[in-house]
């Protein structure tokens, strides 16, 4: 690891939250830091709801280029932005922000774009999968949002499948209104929900299968997802936004009837990418290192 040193010329960037403790952005960020030997910082900033638009201004007039924002903050993120990014804007969130020298604060949302970059560098040809049938989409919370957004810009049919129903239709609908306003030559709605106690019908010719839902997180409740899966095509790719634990309940059901699996992590880690090489200037990698890096930490 090169030398790290934080001087006066450092170039700075946080991530803000209300609460930011449990947050891993400043360990992922500081490590690539460290490892690319750039004198830059990176912090959590814990900021209140009604204090948000007063640190965005404060950060800004201070020289940071930058920052990560977090619950309760993304859509007031959302509307304090100048400019927001096509995706970011259809998914209505954005979670990076980055202050541009003309005084110009652009916003973007990179959960979605973390998600498909950790299914291909797991070796999954998304454009490939897109092709051969939909994806179905357990949760409609702001995660099912931004994955949903990506997926749908890199060519698949989206499902939703959500406990409160009405959660799950909503979203389809906005979504697909939102998707028009930009795209207005689409074809037929690629937006649907079907019932909670009704997806795994579906497996069959879904292609991909993502829990955007808290269930089995840390140890917590999680149905039992053998029998659930029973009826998936053997070509279907679980993936699972949780990570942690990295092996879930579902991802480890999926992977004992030999599905391919994606884990949670990585989504993490990829989402974080953009901003570090808009504000510190470099691209980074997440390789084995950084995994093992993080991992330790979780
Ligand atoms: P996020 O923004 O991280 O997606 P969220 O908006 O709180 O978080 O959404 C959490 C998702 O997990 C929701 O889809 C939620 O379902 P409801 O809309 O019915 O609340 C889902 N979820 C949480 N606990 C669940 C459980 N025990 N069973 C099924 N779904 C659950």
């Amino acid at each position: 690891m090169s030398e790290f040193r934080i001087t006066g010329r450092a170039k700075l960037a946080g991530v803000i939250g209300h609460p930011v403790t449990h947050s891993l952005s400043p360990v992922l960020h500081n490590y690539w830091l460290a490892r690319h030997g750039i004198d830059g910082a990176y912090v959590p900033l814990s900021v209140a709801p009604d204090a948000f638009v007063t640190a965005v201004k404060g950060l800004q007039v201070s020289g940071f280029r930058g920052a990560n924002v977090t619950i309760p903050h993304k859509e007031a993120a959302f509307a304090i932005a100048d400019e927001v990014d096509p995706m970011a804007r259809i998914a209505g969130s954005v979670n990076t922000l980055v202050f541009r020298e003309d005084g110009v604060i652009h916003g973007s949302s990179t959960d979605g774009f973390g998600y498909v970059a950790n299914l291909e560098s797991d070796g999954i040809d998304v454009a490939a999968l897109a092709s051969r049938g939909p994806a179905l989409l357990l949760g409609a919370g702001g995660a099912a949002r931004s994955i949903a957004t990506s997926l749908l810009e890199k060519g698949f049919q989206v499902v939703f499948s959500n406990r409160t129903a009405g959660r799950a239709e909503r979203l389809a609908m906005e979504l697909d209104a939102a998707w028009r306003r930009y795209f207005p030559k689409g074809d037929a709605p690629r937006l649907s929900a079907i019932a909670w106690d009704m997806w795994e019908e579906r497996l069959g010719d879904v292609a991909l299968l993502v829990n955007t839902t808290s269930l089995g997180m840390q140890g917590g409740p999680a149905p039992d997802w053998t029998p659930k899966l029973g009826t998936a095509s053997s070509h279907l790719v679980v993936s699972d936004i949780v990570y942690v634990p990295q092996e879930t309940p579902f991802l480890k059901a999926a992977g004992e009837q030999g599905l391919t699996t994606s884990g949670g992590l990585g989504m993490l880690l990829h989402q974080a990418r953009p901003g570090f090489r808009a504000w510190f200037g470099a691209e980074t990698e997440v390789d084995e290192a950084t995994v093992a890096y993080i991992s330790a930490v979780l």
